[in-house]
Formats: structure tokens, C-alpha cells, sequence
């Protein structure tokens, strides 16, 4: 079965990114999740594009995500799977499963940081990865997003 492209990019994000705005300013910086929402929407609409944007603490909500993200004919997939990058079998699985690009996001650059960041398994199934640019590497992967 065909599933038509539609011009939605989901914007997946995982663990403790519903603090931001108050987690760790110093390294995540101080614009909340909805800040970052509020941006995406303008870039969106520049772009022709939409944007569903979701966040939850639990590994399995984004792996049934990404499925349907595929099954709902989503354009890309924009992951900031946060700890779960680094930790998680399941997610690079779901990545391979499905058809849709998913592009990894990151606020920090975490090969930069401790070495247990070092390793991404969202990594090895992303078409790309776009980190280290504080909020703006939403912008800058929806951009990519456009292009898919
Ligand atoms: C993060 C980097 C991860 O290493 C960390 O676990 C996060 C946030 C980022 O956006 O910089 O929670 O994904």
C-alpha cells in the first residue's frame, strides 16, 4: 500500500525536554519547549509545512511515534530522543523500520560532552544530525526537513 506524503514533520521529543526553560539552562539554554514549538510554526508556515510537535518521558510513546509517523504519511521526523539516543536499541529499530527520514536533533553537541553521549543509536538510522546550535538546531533541521 501507497501512503501519500503530506506536508507534516513530526517533531518527536523524549525525556526530561519538557523542563527546558529551567533544566540545566547553562547547556540546554532558556527557551522552553513551546518557545521552541512558537518558532517552528513561523518557519513552517515560511516553509509550507506542519508541524506536530510532541514530547513524553517514555521510550516505547516514541517508538509508537515513529510508526506512525510513517502510517500518517508524515514528510520527516525531527528526534531529539534525548537520553534515549544514546540507550536505545528500540528507537534505531523503529528508524530502520520505517520509510520516513528522520533527522536527529540535539540542542548541545554531545560528542563534546561526557563520552557515554558519544555513542548515538538514533545516529545510525538518521538520514542526518543536527546539533550544538542551543533551539536553533530545530530550525536548522527543519530546513533539512523542507528538502526531504
Ligand atoms: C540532548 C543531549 C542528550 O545527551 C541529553 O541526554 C538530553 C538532551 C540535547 O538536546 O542536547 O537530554 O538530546
Amino acid at each position: 500500500m501507497t501512503i501519500e506524503t503530506t506536508n507534516t514533520v513530526y517533531v518527536l521529543n523524549g525525556p526530561n525536554l519538557n523542563l527546558l526553560g529551567t533544566r540545566e539552562p547553562e547547556i540546554y539554554g532558556s527557551d522552553t519547549l513551546d518557545d521552541i514549538a512558537g518558532m517552528l510554526e513561523d518557519r513552517a508556515r515560511e516553509l509550507g509545512l506542519e508541524i506536530d510537535m510532541r514530547q513524553t518521558n517514555h521510550e516505547g510513546m516514541l517508538v509508537d511515534w515513529l510508526h506512525e509517523a510513517q502510517a500518517e504519511g508524515a514528510r520527516a521526523v525531527l528526534l531529539n530522543a534525548a537520553a534515549y539516543t544514546h540507550t536505545s536499541i528500540a528507537l534505531l529499530d523503529a528508524i530502520k523500520a520505517i520509510r520516513t527520514p528522520v533527522i536527529e536533533v540535539h540542542l548541545s553537541d554531545p560528542m563534546t560532552r561526557e563520552a557515554f553521549r558519544h555513542t548515538s543509536y538514533v545516529g545510525m538510522g538518521a538520514v542526518e544530525c543536527v546539533s550544538g546550535h542551543g533551539a536553533k538546531s530545530y530550525l536548522i533541521a527543519l530546513d533539512t526537513a523542507a528538502n526531504q
